[in-house]
């Protein structure tokens, strides 16, 4: 199997598919035309091909000094455990020490936490953990004070 490796954008129906796999849009309702948008705003992409099909993908948003954030790495589930993740992952890092990035962060799933540690990522300490706010759930919450 030959997997070729490209950093341009991929054609966004294709993405939309590769997305659709992860379970992620039923949450997100992202149209194809919002992912679009949102690999266009990323630095730096990683794009897996196996004999032109989009089988794998992984992305960096970063401000170019201090931080990176690793998003949207995904494997096809027909293409998973043969090392394309990994390979992607190690692309994506490749990147940002390349840039001399001071640190390189991702939301990881729970069972995927073991997979990450393989590649150098730790936890964040307990008393310091990553937050996030999202827009919908302070919509709700706003909706229901109010
Ligand atoms: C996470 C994800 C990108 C990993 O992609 P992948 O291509 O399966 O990753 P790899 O093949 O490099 O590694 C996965 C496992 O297969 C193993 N593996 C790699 N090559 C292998 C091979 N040839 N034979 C058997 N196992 C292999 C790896 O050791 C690894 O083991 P681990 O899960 O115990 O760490 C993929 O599972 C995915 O897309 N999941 C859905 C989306 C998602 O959850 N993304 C991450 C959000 S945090």
């Amino acid at each position: 199997m030959s997997i070729t490796y490209s950093h341009q954008l991929p054609p966004i129906s294709a993405y939309f598919d590769l997305f659709s796999t992860t379970g992620w849009n039923r949450d997100y309702q992202s149209t194809a035309r919002d992912l679009e948008t949102a690999l266009q705003h990323s630095q730096f992409l990683v794009c897996a091909y196996q004999e032109g099909r989009l089988i794998g993908f992984g992305r960096i948003v970063d401000d170019g000094v201090l931080h990176a954030m690793v998003y949207d790495l995904i494997a096809h589930p027909d293409f998973q455990k043969r090392g394309i993740g990994s390979n992607i992952l190690e692309k994506l890092l490749a990147y940002c020490l390349q840039k001399n990035i001071r640190d390189i962060q991702l939301f990881a799933a729970a069972d995927r936490m073991e997979f990450y540690k393989k590649h150098g990522f730790q936890p964040r300490p307990d008393n310091a953990p990553g937050m996030e706010l999202i827009k919908n759930q302070i919509m709700r919450r706003i909706n229901v004070q109010s």
